[in-house]
């Protein structure tokens, strides 16, 4: 925990468009979605805070009146929150840069960053002490994979200190290390004033190998603790499933963890098995006989007599005929699909759209 005078502040990053999502990020931008129920954004505040941060300001650009409308000034999630809007895209080191204005710390002090998409369990407190006892310019918070490729690379020497940076390795020379960065940064205060300002910079990309170039101390911080970054429909559903069933920690999960999560007012039959870490949204339905397992249904979507759901997203609004087989979909919102359908692995329905027949809206009406 930290024990300075001052507020330990923070930086989120979200204002990416979440393509890879889409048509998830059609309605709401990528840290927005709910996962168990909330926000990942408000998973990331609620670990932020447990660590001692006490101000957040959020560097926003895709879709920015959505944080707003929800969070406000951060009365119900218990920080100060504070926002920065981009007209175009900055990037994330122009996003890092475009908030300083927002920032109260002093040169000297940490300010963290975060990728506004990513589940931890990493030790944050932990983090800020390693930056303060190494006396870094910056720490990086690593993790490691299987296959790094879609990630950035950090190569650290034996006393931590990080060799390298090489974002998205596009040869097999340059994977030279299991180690990546999980997203999270400590930086000095003064290095954030001394990005570029008013053009778009990538951190990883520019930032970084510059810092190195230049001779600052930048260490990595190794933490084998729960990762998923959700960039995917299938991180997103497993990030959902980890939430509720107790694997991911986070504070901000609404309600005890455990096979299903049931939002207020969702409507389940008695003979319906929701299981795999399921979540079923506020005011969605799920009808007699329904099986749905490792899937996350959005508010007010419902899901027909007998449906067969699994590693789906259902989007909100959305309708699930009966005796439909779903696996590994992604279902936009108010999309219907007619009764007795079967969809796999990878298909997207967009939003609104019609498949089969639309008679199940009728009949999910009556019931
Ligand atoms: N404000 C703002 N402006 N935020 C942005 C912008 C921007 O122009 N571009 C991206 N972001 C935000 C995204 O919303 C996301 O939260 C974060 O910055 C990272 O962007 P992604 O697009 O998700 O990057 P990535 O997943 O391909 O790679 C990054 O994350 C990996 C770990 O998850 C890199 O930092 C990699 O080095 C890292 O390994
Ligand atoms: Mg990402």
């Amino acid at each position: 925990m930290w024990q300075g005078d001052r507020v330990l502040e923070a930086v989120m990053l979200v204002g990416g468009k979440g393509t890879r999502l889409r048509p998830l990020t059609i309605s709401a931008p990528k840290p927005m979605l709910p996962v168990a129920g909330v926000p990942v954004t408000e998973h990331q505040i609620a670990r932020a805070r447990e660590a001692g941060v006490t101000r957040i300001v959020l560097g926003t650009s895709y879709r920015a009146e959505v944080f707003s409308d929800y969070f406000g000034a951060g009365e119900d999630v218990g920080v100060d929150l504070k926002y920065v809007v981009e007209k175009v895209p900055l990037g994330t080191g122009g996003a890092i840069r475009n908030v300083v204005s927002a920032l109260e710390s002093g040169p000297d002090d940490p300010v963290i960053v975060f990728n506004g998409d990513v589940l931890t369990g990493l030790d944050l407190a932990g983090l800020v002490q390693a930056w303060r006892d190494a006396d870094a310019d910056v720490a990086l918070y690593l993790t490691r994979v299987e296959d790094p490729r879609a990630f950035g690379l950090v190569p650290t020497d034996s006393d931590g200190n990080v060799t390298a940076f090489l974002e998205k390795p596009q040869t097999p020379e340059e994977i030279v290390t299991d180690q990546i960065n999980a997203g999270c940064y400590v930086f000095r205060r003064s290095l954030i004033d001394d990005i570029p300002a008013d053009r778009p910079v990538s951190v990883e990309r520019e930032t970084f190998p510059q810092l190195l170039a230049a001779g600052a101390k930048v260490i990595g911080y190794v933490d084998d603790g729960y990762w998923l970054d959700l960039g995917t429909p299938l991180a997103f559903v497993q990030g959902s499933k980890d939430l509720v069933r107790g694997i991911a920690p986070s504070p901000a999960v609404p309600g005890p963890t455990g096979e299903s999560l049931f939002l207020d007012t969702a409507d389940v039959a008695h003979d319906a098995a929701i299981t795999g870490g399921s979540v079923i949204g506020r005011g969605a339905r799920v009808a007699s006989g329904a099986k749905v397992s490792g899937t996350v249904v959005f508010d007010n979507a419902a899901i027909g007599e007998d449906a067969v759901v699994s590693d789906s997203v259902i989007g909100r609004g959305a309708v699930v005929g009966a005796r439909t087989v779903l696996r590994g979909v992604v279902v936009g919102d108010d999309a219907v699909i007619g009764a007795d359908n079967e969809l796999l692995d990878g298909v997207r329905v967009f939003p609104g759209a019609l498949l089969a027949d639309d008679s199940v809206r009728f009949s999910s009406d009556q019931s």
